[in-house]
């Protein structure tokens, strides 16, 4: 068994994934993303039974994992949940689908239609970048003075960085969401992050605090994961003040250091333990 662990930045992470395939005996490879070019081949990459991503960009996961899907090579994940994660609209989509219960979300083209979207749904909204991650390029928009700036702002920077307009009700959570991640048909941990500020991303000061994985949380987590493709992907969910489990949204190359610090469990084991059961699966 031979397993690939693509990367770019060696965070903490990464460091404890190395040290739980060491543990386990498994052969693996680092490899930087930035070193690679794909020429029609898959850059020695079919040298693996599983290639796992860890890279920091989406751009670069989505473009490989594309490539390596197209060479046969088994990924971690595969490009289409890489694809469906990476763009909060398709996890709409998605979610929607497979009746996993969501935020309510509207996708338009042009300010205008924004704001009359916004207008439908009612303050406060959150405008979102449909690609993102770690809390950025998100605003919390309380009345129409606030919609009507940024919308303006977003659409004189389109001419650079075109993209839909990608709002989404706002949940009145209780400071705080949910984190949980889900590895093939198992829900690994959850935690709460709690803030003072209505972006609870650990990434942005959130605090982790541990959170028993309960029934209800197990089958959402498992349910917003098989919705996007399955895989090893890490769900964030927010309360609504009548207690019911929204999914936020699912992220396809999840960090970890904020539960690792809280939960009993070995989050990097159960990840390596993934890999290798799809590794199984392939040879
Ligand atoms: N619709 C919403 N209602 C309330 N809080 C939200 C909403 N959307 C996002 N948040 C807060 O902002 C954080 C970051 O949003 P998220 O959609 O997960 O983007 P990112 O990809 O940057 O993590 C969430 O963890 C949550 O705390
Ligand atoms: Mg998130």
């Amino acid at each position: 068994m031979r397993v690939g662990v693509l990367c770019s930045q060696v965070r903490l992470e990464e460091k404890e994934i190395f040290r739980a395939l060491r543990q386990r005996g498994v052969r693996f490879d680092k490899i930087d993303v930035r070193g690679l070019c794909f020429d029609g081949s898959a850059a020695g990459l079919d040298a693996y039974d599983v290639v796992l991503f860890r890279c920091v960009s989406h751009s670069r996961a989505i473009s490989v994992a594309a490539m390596l899907q197209e060479r046969g090579v088994r990924t971690v994940n595969a490009y289409p949940v890489v694809a469906t994660c990476g763009d909060k609209v398709l996890t709409t989509l998605a979610l929607l689908e497979h009746g996993v219960p969501t935020p309510h979300a509207s996708m338009a083209f042009s300010q205008r239609s924004t704001l009359d979207a916004i207008a439908k749904m009612g303050y406060p909204v959150v405008l979102k970048s449909p690609v993102g991650s770690w809390g950025r390029l998100m605003a919390k928009l309380n009345d129409r003075e606030a919609a009507e700036a940024v919308t303006e702002h977003k659409r004189a920077l389109h001419r650079y960085f075109p993209a839909p307009y990608y709002v989404q009700e706002y949940i009145q959570k209780p400071g705080r969401d949910i984190r949980t991640l889900v590895a093939g048909e198992e829900t690994v941990y959850a935690i709460y992050r709690s803030s003072s500020h209505w972006i609870t991303n650990t990434a942005r000061g959130g605090n982790a605090i541990n959170l028993p994985v309960s029934p209800e949380i197990d089958r959402l987590s498992r349910a917003a994961a098989a919705a996007v493709g399955g895989g090893l992907v890490a769900v964030d969910i927010l309360e609504d003040t009548d207690g019911s489990l929204l999914v936020n949204e699912v992220n396809h190359t999840p960090e970890f250091h904020g539960a690792m610090q809280v939960t009993q469990v070995d989050i990097a084991g159960r990840i390596v333990d993934y890999v290798m059961r799809v590794c199984e699966e392939t040879l």
